[in-house]
């Protein structure tokens, strides 16, 4: 009897087959058992029949528990009314693990105990779904890149320095020495996108957020291209096209997974290009109008200061009249990185983007164009104080055939969160690690 996996079931209609998998529910009624069985790659309903099956056979389904690991083999036939379209008439049944007491059943738990049983609820549906629209949007990337001609350079994780600012710092120790965890691979692409012109990485990246907000963790994974000869309109565009790719690969292949969350699927079909471009200053001046203002005060929220940066409640004034996502760029050069190049007609604004996606979902991707000239950088990396020993190599790159140049980097939990409309980010990412959590 051919072993086959629930996804291509109905390659099988009209046959026998093995299917190797989990208990995830079960019915009954009468003399009839209803097994609903999950494999990874879908549910079957396989339904025992009390006269037609042998009674140590029945027997044996009344009394499987869930989540018991198990074997069931029967003939499949298409049913329209069976979840998936396809049912088996199970002639036998081979328990391999019978499972006492699951924690997880499918009443209400709260969200403390879910996390503690990550390791379990990873196999509930909507958390199943979820982590397979995270791997297809993965996928969707490298494709993405692989396809644009861009070379995967993996940058390191444990680094002498700071990237993206001190005080988010994980520290560790490294023989006799100090090292930090990576909080972006961006300082490490800048030379190999000299070396291949476009590269990207794509890897965990670790933030000491002290901050515990739905939209934080202190783990998480960053794609990050970097383009030579690139400035910040060409920046823009790659953003936008990236973002509208990444959407259609998801509306495309992860239809099963995005009706389980429930994702109103037309606010996705939405998100094409153009996206509305807006500069810091025009946005400030939208969250500076009294009404708004008004608004802040009437939630609590703290009202806008010119000049400083957007928090959760001015993003979501700024995107939710929009469909689409809004890219805002050039921020005051105060407020951002010490690499970003600022605007020749205007220093005190960087060349730099945030593009924030709608539904309140905030910033999903942050990037700029990086300083090229040597004086300028060593002028900035001075004025923030760093170690300039440590940043020695990265100023070599301004004095060896020193180009413009700009990348991004995106968050895929952010990104995962929006596309799949969920509340809190931590579901996005198979283990989260928040300021809280690190177990299991
Ligand atoms: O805006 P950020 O800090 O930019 C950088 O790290 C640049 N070096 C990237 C580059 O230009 N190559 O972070 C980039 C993105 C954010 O837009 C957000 O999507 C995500 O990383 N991000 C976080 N995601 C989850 N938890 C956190 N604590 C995050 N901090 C940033
Ligand atoms: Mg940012």
């Amino acid at each position: 009897m051919q072993t086959t996996t629930i996804r291509t079931i109905g390659a099988h209609d009209g046959r026998d087959v093995r299917i190797r998998g989990w208990l995830y529910n079960k019915r009954e009624k009468g003399k009839l058992v209803f097994l609903i069985v999950r494999d990874g790659t879908g549910y079957l309903q396989a339904v025992a029949f009390q006269p037609e099956v042998p009674p140590d056979v029945f027997e044996t389904c009344q009394k499987v528990t869930q989540e018991s690991s198990l074997e069931v083999r029967g003939s499949i036939r298409k049913d329209d009314r069976a979840p998936g379209g396809y049912e088996m008439k199970l002639q036998s049944i081979t328990v391999h693990q019978v499972a006492q007491d699951y924690p997880i059943s499918p009443k209400e738990h709260g969200p403390d105990f879910l996390l503690d049983h990550r390791h379990l609820w990873l196999r509930s549906s909507k958390q199943h779904a979820l982590l397979k629209i995270r791997s297809e949007i993965c996928q969707a990337i490298r494709d993405f890149f692989y396809e644009r001609d861009f070379v995967l350079i993996d940058s390191p994780i444990l680094t002498p320095a700071a990237c993206e600012g001190t005080s988010t710092l994980f520290e560790t120790d490294y023989f006799d020495r100090k090292a930090y965890l990576s909080q972006s691979g961006q300082l490490y692409l800048e030379p190999a996108c000299m070396a291949f012109g476009r590269v990207y990485c794509f890897g965990p990246t670790f933030r000491a957020e002290k901050s515990k907000t739905r939209r934080h963790l202190t783990e998480f994974w960053m794609v990050e291209p970097e383009v030579a000869y690139a400035d910040l309109d060409d920046l823009l565009d790659l953003a936008e096209d990236f973002v509208v790719t990444l959407v259609a690969r998801a509306l495309d292949r992860c239809r099963p997974e995005l009706t389980t969350l429930e994702r109103d699927i037309t606010r996705l079909e939405r998100i094409q290009k153009p996206f509305p471009r807006l500069t810091y200053d025009e946005a400030a001046a939208v969250l500076m109008r009294p009404e708004i203002q008004s608004r802040a005060r009437g939630q609590d929220a703290p009202p806008f200061v010119p000049g400083s940066d957007f928090g959760a409640f001015d993003e979501t004034v700024l995107t939710e009249t929009l469909e689409r996502p809004v890219m805002i760029t050039r921020y005051p050069t105060k407020i951002k990185a010490f690499y970003m190049q600022p605007d020749p007609q205007n220093p005190d604004r960087a060349l730099c983007v945030d593009v924030l996606a709608p539904e309140g979902y905030g910033e999903i991707v942050g990037g700029s164009q990086r300083i090229h000239d040597h004086d300028l950088l060593l002028r900035r990396i001075q004025e923030h104080g760093l170690p300039l020993e440590a940043f020695r190599w990265y100023l070599d790159i301004r004095r060896y055939g020193s180009v413009p140049h700009a990348g991004f980097g995106m968050g895929i939990e952010r990104f995962v969160s929006w596309v799949a409309g969920i509340h809190h980010l931590r579901e996005a990412i198979p283990y989260p690690r928040t300021l809280n959590r690190l177990y299991p």
